[in-house]
């Protein structure tokens, strides 16, 4: 089956607090948008990558993905959920049979989970990379626990996320609005089986300056 990446990088990155988004900074020796653009094309089950921007920074995506030859990038939106409609949107032209839909600011994804989320498409429409929770979890109110919540059947969900393309397109464009945090709630929401994916810690969503030199650690270690 035809299968295409789609990258989410839209987003302006206020939580972190640099001086440009996050998937534009770089990470032992090159921005955090190459890494995770690189881990697709490299991978021989994804027959193109397709990221998603925000046009007040072309400047530093053009910068980031040069050379790797890659499509027209996608206008996003003011919301994840918006950045990623938009982008199905415009691979609707190219009607691929898969879509893995990627945070950009995951650049630590790696080869055997990309395949065992394209794996599980086999059998569900839907498949997500996915880490079950080990901590104890506790509901906190004005900074003391409430209670302790039940962890048993609990996962933190990360991408890749694969989809059937023309499920997951319908279900985007019937949940526009929404407030959804991931793709898979789309797809739960329009009643799609999501199969979960065991995954690795590696594959964490760069969301601090710590997550940075955590990833650099990592990738100048040639751990992964
Ligand atoms: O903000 P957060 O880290 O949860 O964003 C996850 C991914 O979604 C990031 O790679 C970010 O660039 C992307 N995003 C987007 N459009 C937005 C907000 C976030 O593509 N409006």
């Amino acid at each position: 089956p035809s299968c295409i990446a789609l990258i989410a990088a839209a987003g302006s990155g206020q939580r972190f607090g640099a001086e440009r988004p996050k998937q534009y900074l770089d990470v032992a020796g090159k921005p955090v948008l190459r890494h995770t653009v690189e881990a697709f094309l490299r991978h021989p089950q994804v027959s193109a990558v397709r990221v998603v921007i925000n046009p007040a920074f072309r400047d530093l995506y053009e910068t980031a993905v040069a050379g790797l030859g890659l499509a027209e990038p996608v206008a996003g939106g003011a919301s994840r959920q918006d950045s990623v409609r938009n982008g199905l949107d415009a691979l609707a032209e190219s009607a691929p049979d898969l879509v893995l839909i990627h945070d950009a600011a995951r650049p630590l994804i790696d080869d055997t989970t990309i395949s065992a989320v394209i794996a599980a498409l086999g059998q569900q429409p839907a498949a997500i990379a996915a880490v079950p929770v080990a901590d104890t979890l506790k509901r906190g109110r004005d900074g003391v626990v409430a209670d302790t919540v039940d962890r048993s059947g609990l996962w933190r969900a990360q991408t890749p996320q694969g989809f059937r393309f023309p499920d997951i397109l319908a279900a985007h464009r019937a949940a526009a609005g929404l407030e959804l945090t991931d793709d898979a709630a789309v797809a739960e929401r329009a009643g799609l089986s999501v199969a979960l994916v065991p995954a690795k810690e590696e594959n964490f969503k760069v969301t601090t300056p710590d997550d940075l030199t955590r990833a650099a650690r990592i990738l100048d270690a040639g751990l992964s």
